[in-house]
């Protein structure tokens, strides 16, 4: 019967953890997947997490169904995370927000809601652009181009291509952004580049979804990553809001994230949400509690919440450090070229610029394993393996 089904390929992604793991040298280190490791390579549990479980399992909780749309207190509280406490959709109820299965969930919700509601309208997505976001789009039917976004010279932001491309776009396109910490790059526009982008967006009537998978760990500040997400709003523009509270809480595997649109009136986000939940229900019918119920009880507390801030600022100050680390030992190791990018560059992620047949000797030679575009994820860099890291990607580049 499935005679006619043909072995896929691994993700670019996930698929090099399984390498990963398959090596069994003491050396190895994984650069893949993005998600944060301690100084000991560790998965790190944030205090704020397991104090809001001991919280959870205190209440004595149920394990009824959520609705739909989710838990609603979560809901809000990752609304108002995102566009700050004053915003005057969330007061005026002119969003609506549904949790959803993380961040891949959201833009799924997201991407089904277009193709229904917008049908034929073409998403335009960074190039390059996490891998996910293509395949997405095309999943639901959505078609899907790009935009210029990294200049591979510098290893930085080709903005005048950009914004030439986002002017070229049909008017009444749907724009994604990275709305911080760009994934793979690292490569974010400045406060006035954004400014123009939201202008451009404006004056051709775009529909602006965001991808907000990095609230808090691209600066260490979950008000300056949001910077982009409320100016747009500012500037009128009802956008929509992918998150994801995979790193910035470091729920990964507990899948949680919320969607977000925009509306221009109080009906009309009522409107929005049937229709996102009549669009849910035949995909899996309502989302898991668990994560919803961390991230709510974190962000109602006070005090839970100064924990979780000065936890995601630790976990991006940290990689930070891991950044000028990698370079100081490049140098040390007599590394010539100009590295200055992996500095520059923000976020979990830096676009080393190396080669895929460059990535290819990196695993073979010395058990480094990252994706085959050069993208290496900083947090899974230590003290510990820095200077192993440095020597071996020294050993390939030079
Ligand atoms: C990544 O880009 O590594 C992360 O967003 C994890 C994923 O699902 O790909």
């Amino acid at each position: 019967r499935w005679s006619h089904v043909q072995k896929g390929p691994e993700d670019p992604i996930l698929g090099v953890t399984v390498a990963f793991n398959k090596d069994t040298s003491p050396s190895k280190i994984n650069l893949g997947v993005g998600a944060y490791r301690d100084d000991n390579n560790k998965p790190y549990v944030l205090e704020a997490v397991k104090k809001a479980e001991k919280k959870i399992f205190e209440a004595n909780v149920d394990h009824e169904y959520a609705p739909i749309v989710g838990v609603a207190s979560f809901n809000n509280a990752a609304a108002v995370l995102a566009l700050g406490e004053d915003n005057s959709y969330i007061k005026e109820k002119k969003i609506t927000t549904v949790q959803t299965i993380s961040g891949t969930g959201a833009l799924r919700v997201a991407a089904e809601f277009f193709g229904r509601f917008l049908p034929g309208v073409t998403a335009y997505v960074p190039n390059p652009t996490w891998g996910n976001h293509n395949v997405i789009f095309a999943d639901s039917k959505v078609p899907v181009k790009s935009y210029s976004y990294y200049n591979p010279s510098n290893c930085g932001l080709n903005f005048e291509g950009m914004i030439k491309d986002i002017q070229a776009a049909p008017a009444g396109s749907i724009i994604l952004l990275h709305a911080c910490a760009h994934n793979p790059t690292g490569v974010d526009p400045t406060h006035e580049q954004w400014k123009k982008i939201s202008q451009v967006c404006k004056e051709k009537e775009h529909f602006v979804l965001f991808d907000f998978a990095y609230q808090g760990f691209a600066s260490g500040s979950p008000e300056e990553d949001a910077y982009a997400v409320r100016l747009f709003v500012e500037d009128g523009h009802l956008i929509g809001l992918c998150q994801s509270f995979a790193k910035n809480f470091g729920l990964y595997g507990e899948r949680i994230g919320a969607f977000s649109l925009l509306a221009n009136s109080a009906e009309e986000a009522a409107v929005l949400e049937s229709q996102l939940k009549i669009l849910i229900r035949p995909m899996y019918s309502n989302p898991p509690v668990y994560g919803a119920r961390v991230v709510s009880s974190i962000l109602s507390n006070k005090e839970l919440t100064q924990q979780w801030r000065s936890e995601v600022k630790l976990m991006a100050d940290r990689i930070i450090d891991m950044r000028t680390s990698l370079v100081k030992y490049l140098k040390q190791h007599g590394s010539t070229k100009d590295w200055s990018h992996i500095t520059n560059q923000i976020g979990m992620f830096c676009f080393t610029g190396l080669t895929p047949e460059q990535v290819d000797r990196l695993a073979s030679e010395f058990h480094v394993y990252l994706t085959r575009n050069g993208r290496i994820s900083i947090a899974g860099i230590t003290s510990k393996n820095v200077e192993y890291l440095a020597k071996a990607i020294h050993s390939v580049t030079k």
